[in-house]
């Protein structure tokens, strides 16, 4: 059945493509030659459109509010799934591809034929479909240090994009969150400039792959221009407790050293299209900064791409929506993510145009930024989904990979009283927390719904039962209850156990966007009370954090001799399972300085205090090792400014 499905989309690509050329078959068009360059078929083609068609151009989509038909109609250029945009006749690879195609087939379906480009946020593996594999988010990755290693997952991401049709990808995230409340701090790679231009260049390689139009590469999208780690708490359109959106109140010189870096290296490494930021600078809106996104990102960077808006960004720059969709074009917006009300979008450009308020300069720059990144991404020439790479899509392979990235990505905070790594002497083992055996929570957001969810939302291991498969084949007993009560974990004679180790999992509920802002990064009340029961019942205590940022863990860190932050590590929970047992090294280390209590935030970096209760809990690039447990200084201050 799987087969016939797969046969019957191939054919059905085939037959429209032989269809879509043989229209043509006297005259190769200068467009339709690959032979020329993506500049010259641009050229070309933009010179054969009607204002209609290259105002559909600017239309980005989201597929909920469209059908295939529409695209023919309208002549839209790109369609995207939002976060949980799965197809909804079933969250599979054939579902989606046979979803994506038709959209294709539709673009295909207009007389100039210029394919749609279809986005999705792919941002730890091709998150919203259900089966692929989820690596760990970008915190986790900051932690690994490892660029080879990300250029790899974002290779693997781009090949299970390719599966369902989908060759562009918003991602990697660029920002250098600056304040940990931050709902999206575990999208970026770390709080270090240097770092995130590292490691992002890494992944855009991986996803670019040597040729954006050879087989395998999707196109990136470094996002979001600019500065949208460097809000300030309270400044957000949600409110007062709130900081996603906000104003990145910093001078000139600042933005440019702290957070412009990675853009200039993503540029200089072939990025062809970026997401200009929900956040504000200098008394406007992003989405409407002409400075910064046409005199510096177009001119003075050179960037030669297009620049896609966010989520409906351009209607936030002004109440009236006229003004605001003049404004966001004028300012260098080349693609609108509408995503709903396209007609809308299309009449107010057609009514723009015919006032003079927006250039039809303007408007085929535009269009000629947007079409040469589908010609140098061979869209023409291979617009549909490629069937051979369905089975690819969470296979063990990819699996693998994603183990190994859980595994370099754990930082490990304290070890004391050799409570890691879990010996065979350790024969009881008792697991509580309601993050132990979640696939969902360790995933966190972007993964199959927008905020993610918990549960068995995919497919994957669970921590429990990695910890319960290698325990148990190590001859050692593993009870779960996720409150930390054991009364069934009795001996032979009925007599109740004690654990040789208990391990505590818990941390943060999924969560994406300003959902996630949170002023007390605090552990939950019944986490703690779980904690102290499993410390009474145990010999020693491990406590793995599942988290999308530090949080405030000096309680929880003195009920236990072992503390690894894991980070939001994804499927692949064996990862977090064969570094405890010891058969893999801890070699992660904090991509963000540890705060000790919430009133440190924000952190000044200039002048972060070293020695002290004001100094934060843990440096910037801690982690201890199997070999180096002993160097507790920090652990040691950590006791005493506590009052231990
Ligand atoms: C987010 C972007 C994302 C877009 C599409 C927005 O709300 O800010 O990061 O790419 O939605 O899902
Ligand atoms: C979409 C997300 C998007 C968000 C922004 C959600 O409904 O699914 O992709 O980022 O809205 O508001």
């Amino acid at each position: 059945m799987r087969i016939a499905r797969r046969m019957f989309g191939w054919i059905a690509a085939l037959v429209l493509l032989s269809l879509h050329t043989a229209s043509f078959a006297q005259e190769v068009l200068p467009y339709q030659n690959p032979a020329l360059s993506p500049e010259e078929r641009a050229a070309d083609l933009l010179a054969r459109m009607s204002l209609e068609e290259k105002i559909g151009q600017m239309t980005l989509v989201e597929k909920n509010s469209l059908r295939p038909a529409d695209v023919t109609t309208y002549f839209i250029g790109g369609v995207l799934s939002g976060g949980g945009g799965y197809p909804s006749n079933g969250n599979n690879v054939e579902a989606w591809a046979e979803m994506v195609n038709a959209y294709q087939s539709g673009a295909l379906a207009t007389p100039l034929a210029i394919p749609v480009i279809y986005g999705v946020d792919a941002v730890h593996g091709h998150g919203n479909l259900r089966g692929s594999v989820i690596f760990p988010h970008n915190i986790g990755l900051g932690a690994t240090r490892n660029p080879e290693l990300i250029e790899q997952i974002a290779r693997i991401t781009a090949q299970e994009m390719i599966a369902t049709g989908i060759y562009w990808n918003y991602a990697p995230v660029l920002a250098v969150p600056q304040d940990i409340r931050w709902g999206r701090t575990y999208e970026g790679y770390g709080e270090n400039t240097d770092l995130v231009t590292e490691l992002s260049l890494a992944y855009l390689r991986g996803l670019q792959g040597e040729s954006l139009a050879a087989p395998g590469s999707v196109l990136g999208t470094p996002k979001h221009y600019v500065g949208d780690g460097g809000a300030v708490w309270g400044t957000s359109p949600f409110g007062a407790s709130n900081i996603d959106r906000g104003i990145t109140d910093v001078d000139e010189e600042t933005l440019r050293r702290i957070h412009l870096p990675p853009y200039l290296a993503a540029i200089d490494a072939g990025a062809m299209s970026i997401m200009a930021s929900f956040t504000s600078w200098g008394g406007l809106h992003m989405h409407a900064q002409e400075y910064l996104l046409t005199d510096v990102l177009k001119g003075e960077l050179g960037f030669s791409g297009f620049i896609v808006s966010d989520w409906q960004g351009i209607d936030l720059v002004h109440p009236d929506y006229y003004t605001a969709i003049v404004t966001g074009i004028n300012a260098g917006i080349d693609m609108n993510m509408v995503p709903q009300d396209y007609r809308r979008f299309i009449d107010t450009m057609h009514q723009a145009v015919e006032n003079g308020d927006i250039s039809l300069e303007r408007i085929d720059d535009a269009v000629e930024r947007i079409l040469r990144v589908k010609f140098a991404m061979g869209l023409f020439e291979h617009p549909f989904s490629d069937p051979s790479l369905v089975d690819t899509v969470g296979s063990e392979a990819h699996r693998e990979v994603a183990r190994q990235a859980v595994r370099e990505s754990l930082v490990l905070l304290r070890n004391d009283n050799d409570a890691l790594p879990i010996t065979a002497d350790d024969s009881v083992i008792f697991v509580a927390g309601d993050a132990a055996n979640d696939i969902g929570i360790q995933s966190g957001g972007w993964t199959i719904e927008w905020q993610g969810r918990s549960g068995s939302i995919t497919e994957g291991t669970s921590i429990l039962e990695a910890l319960t498969t290698t325990a148990e084949s190590a001859g050692a007993q593993v009870f779960f209850n996720r409150h930390a009560r054991y009364e069934r974990a009795v001996d032979a004679s009925g007599n109740p156990l004690r654990a040789n180790v208990g391990i505590m999992v818990m941390g943060e509920m999924p969560y994406a966007e300003w959902e996630g802002d949170d002023a007390d990064l605090a552990l939950a009340d019944s986490d703690l009370a779980a904690l102290a029961r499993l410390r009474e019942v145990s010999d020693t205590v491990v406590v793995v954090l599942l988290s999308g940022r530090p949080l405030v863990i000096t309680e929880a860190l003195l009920q236990s001799d072992a503390f690894v932050a894991a980070w939001l590590p994804g499927t692949e929970g064996q990862g977090v399972v064969d570094v405890l047992f010891g058969t893999h090294p801890f070699t992660g280390r904090l991509p963000y300085t540890w705060l000790r209590s919430i009133d440190q935030l924000p952190f000044d970096f200039d002048a972060l205090p070293t020695e002290g209760c004001d100094a934060p809990l843990f440096p910037y690039g801690y982690g201890l090792t199997y070999e180096n447990g002993g160097d507790s200084t920090w652990i040691e201050l950590a006791l005493t400014c506590a009052g231990e």
